[in-house]
């Protein structure tokens, strides 16, 4: 950890927000749109350490034009959520794995780490503050929003004296109302996301916001999303802002495969992308199925699906948590991705989507993945 005074949970302070508010009906959660009463806050200065956690209303920060988040993109983020189970247990979803994954980001650009444990302590007191915003049924949740800013002022270019570390929450229903919606992604290889070397596998805002204009530029075309290519051999990577998977059949074998690229420093270390990996591996029968992280490219899925062979295809994240995919544009046409007829997904995407809920929520415990 930095040196000085280590973040901890027991020097928290607490005030309270005077006007608290009431839930809103789950028809009206929009992803992100609102949050909860109260927000934590963590101070840390260079020499000094971490100063005593703040739980407080929600409210804007104060923050100098000239701090280094707004000129040199000292921010990093986590998403993790929270679950109402049908015995109105909340429980934070791996929330372990968000902080592994958030001291990494802030490791690499010279902002503080910190324990992990303290952190996660902090935030369930976050959460037990507005436990009544935190929404009840299948697809709702509570999106928890952990960040990390460089606050110093002044503009040169230098290692952040001074961070910020927060925590936001917003109460959130399923990415799409009417469950699972299917997309059609534009295989994009004009514009790179990651690269090796690069911070495509840390979570900074810098990695998000070149990625829009893609977006807008596959959304006139009609594809939702695109679906990263990387390098001369054209490597899926990953979709709009989540991991990737796709399922293929050998048609000589008979074998089937569930593939997503290996973790080689331009791929999210997604908490859902290894939840994913671990329960197929757990659950899947390995005479029919293998489970793999390897590079494969467009053109093998372009001909895996001429051939039968291409099964399914979906991305994976914690807002959406499963999202199928139903049709890739590439060359010029479109690859079709078989669904279930009359359905908006493959029968393993909506197997994997069932594992990953029935654990969320409390149905199906699964080790150490839900923490109080
Ligand atoms: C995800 O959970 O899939 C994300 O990447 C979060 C997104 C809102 C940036």
């Amino acid at each position: 950890f930095s040196e000085g005074a280590a973040l901890d949970a027991s020097k928290l302070q607490i005030t309270k927000n005077p006007n608290p508010s009431s839930p809103l009906p789950n028809d009206q959660l929009k992803f992100g749109q609102t949050f909860t009463d109260h927000m934590l806050t963590i101070e840390w200065n260079k020499g000094k350490g971490w100063s005593a956690p703040e739980i407080k209303p929600y409210g804007p920060l104060v923050l100098d034009p000239s701090a280094c988040v707004f000129h040199y993109a000292f921010e990093l983020f986590e998403g993790l959520k929270a679950y109402r189970a049908a015995d109105n247990k909340i429980t934070m979803f791996r929330p372990d794995m968000n902080m592994i994954r958030m001291n990494k980001s802030a490791a690499r650009i010279c902002l503080p780490t910190f324990d992990s444990e303290q952190l996660i302590t902090l935030i369930g007191k976050l959460i037990e503050q507005d436990k009544n915003l935190v929404p009840e049924g299948q697809g709702y949740s509570l999106y928890i929003r952990p960040t990390m800013i460089g606050t110093t002022a002044g503009l040169g270019v230098s290692t952040p004296d001074k961070a910020l570390l927060y925590v936001i929450c917003s109460p959130v229903g399923p990415y799409y109302k009417t469950g699972f919606k299917a997309v059609r992604l534009e295989a994009t290889d004009y514009a790179t996301r990651a690269w090796p070397g690069g911070v495509g596998d840390k979570k900074l805002g810098a990695n998000y916001a070149p990625c829009i204009l893609p977006q807008l530029d596959a959304a006139t075309r009609g594809y939702q999303q695109n679906l990263w290519l990387f390098g001369p051999e054209k490597n899926i990577t990953e979709v709009g802002t989540m991991n990737v998977f796709f399922a293929f059949r050998d048609s000589k074998t008979g074998k089937k495969e569930l593939v997503t690229a290996p973790l080689d420093g331009t791929i999210l270390e997604g908490v859902t992308r290894d939840s994913v990996l671990a329960l197929a591996r757990e659950n899947l029968d390995p005479k029919e199925w293998d489970v793999n992280e390897r590079y494969y490219t467009i053109t093998e899925v372009e001909e895996r699906a001429q051939k039968g062979e291409l099964l399914e295809a979906f991305g994976s994240g914690t807002a959406a948590v499963v999202s199928p995919i139903k049709e890739i544009g590439w060359n010029g046409h479109d690859i079709n991705v078989p669904l279930l007829p009359g359905e908006q997904s493959g029968p393993l995407t909506k197997q994997v989507a069932q594992w990953i809920a029935d654990i969320q929520y409390g149905r199906a415990p699964h080790g150490n993945w839900s923490k109080v």
